[in-house]
């Protein structure tokens, strides 16, 4: 089959991962990077020295998608640029809700006077985890979910783990192992000069410690560590009765804009069975995220 030609609009985080992967890729093909003017002077990393940058998309020579990676406020910008050049679209922007209904009919109507297909709340969430959300709900109907975007930060601990001489900042998050043990994950930002096997011996010997399994990690910076790392904890539990009690559980720690990235390519596979319109992931069918590995797939899952 011939590779999908797409362009990348906005080279922040998102747009980078996408770039980057688009170039790993067998069946994606980066086009071109589409930036402000304000961007263009400004040169790309290495590996993308053969790549095209331009400042509009309407100068990329074949492309049959746009992953637009540009903040949410320019995002309907960036799509009427390219729905009206007959380029589909796939997007990601953080709406929930009423307010992602609002978009996507905004986007429909768009896509619609255009007659072009494009993609919304292809993301991690909106995007992956909705469809982990749906799914819960299906097989445990009349139950109720309860989402938490940090995976259990222990407060005590991260302030016990500041208090022993030498950690300048520190933080302390728990969780569940496979086996149901409680273990405890404690990052450390060392004062200068401070031996790192000290500390953790420190650590480990506190009895607030003693009973979990605890790894404790020196890193650069906390505060860059709150930054990067995102986690996820994902419950859904049935609602009790005479159909038994059924609880799912999801526990996730990842790099968000690597995960959006990884949606929107996995999206963008599907665009060329679309009919022009705006569509969510809950509409596509999940074997056209795979393009020409759904056979592959279907024997792997299934
Ligand atoms: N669904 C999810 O889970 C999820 C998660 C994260 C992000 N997102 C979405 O992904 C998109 C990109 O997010 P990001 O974190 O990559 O954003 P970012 O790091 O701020 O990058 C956005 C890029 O867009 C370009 N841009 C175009 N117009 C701009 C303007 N007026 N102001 C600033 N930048 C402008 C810039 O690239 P150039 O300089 O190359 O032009 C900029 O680097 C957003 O729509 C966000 O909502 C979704």
């Amino acid at each position: 089959m011939k590779p999908l030609c797409l362009a990348v609009v906005g080279f922040g985080r998102v747009g980078k991962v996408c770039a980057d992967a688009l170039l790993d890729s067998k069946d994606l093909v980066l086009a071109a990077v589409v930036r402000r003017l304000d961007s263009l002077a400004q040169s790309l990393p290495e590996a993308f020295r053969k790549i095209p940058v331009v400042s509009h998309v309407a100068q990329v020579q074949t492309v049959e998608g746009a992953l637009l990676c540009v903040p949410m406020t320019q995002v309907l910008d960036a799509a009427h640029e390219c729905l009206q050049h007959g380029i589909p679209i796939v997007e990601s922007s953080v709406l929930h809700g009423e307010a992602f209904q609002a978009h996507r009919d905004e986007m429909h109507r768009l896509a619609i006077r255009h007659k072009v297909p494009a993609i919304v709340g292809a993301g991690w969430d909106p995007g992956a985890l909705s469809l982990f959300r749906s799914l819960f709900a299906l097989l445990a109907p009349e139950g109720y979910t309860e989402t938490s975007h940090r995976v259990g930060v222990s407060l005590h601990h991260t302030a016990m783990a500041r208090q022993i001489a030498g950690v300048k900042e520190a933080l302390c998050t728990e969780q569940r192992a496979t086996n149901g043990r409680r273990q405890r994950y404690v990052y450390v930002e060392l004062e200068q000069g401070v031996g790192a096997d000290r500390v953790i011996d420190a650590i480990r010997a506190d009895p607030l410690f003693l009973n979990d399994e605890t790894l404790v990690f020196p890193v650069e910076s906390i505060a860059a560590l709150e930054q990067e790392g995102r986690g996820v904890l994902l419950e859904r539990r049935g609602a009790p009765g005479r159909l038994g009690h059924q609880q799912f559980l999801l526990e996730a720690r990842f790099d968000e804009s690597l995960l959006t990235a990884h949606m929107m390519l996995a999206a963008a596979r599907a665009l060329p069975q679309l009919k022009p319109g705006a569509h969510s992931l809950l509409d596509l069918q999940l074997s056209s995220l795979w393009g020409e590995q759904h056979k592959k797939a279907e024997g792997e899952w299934l």
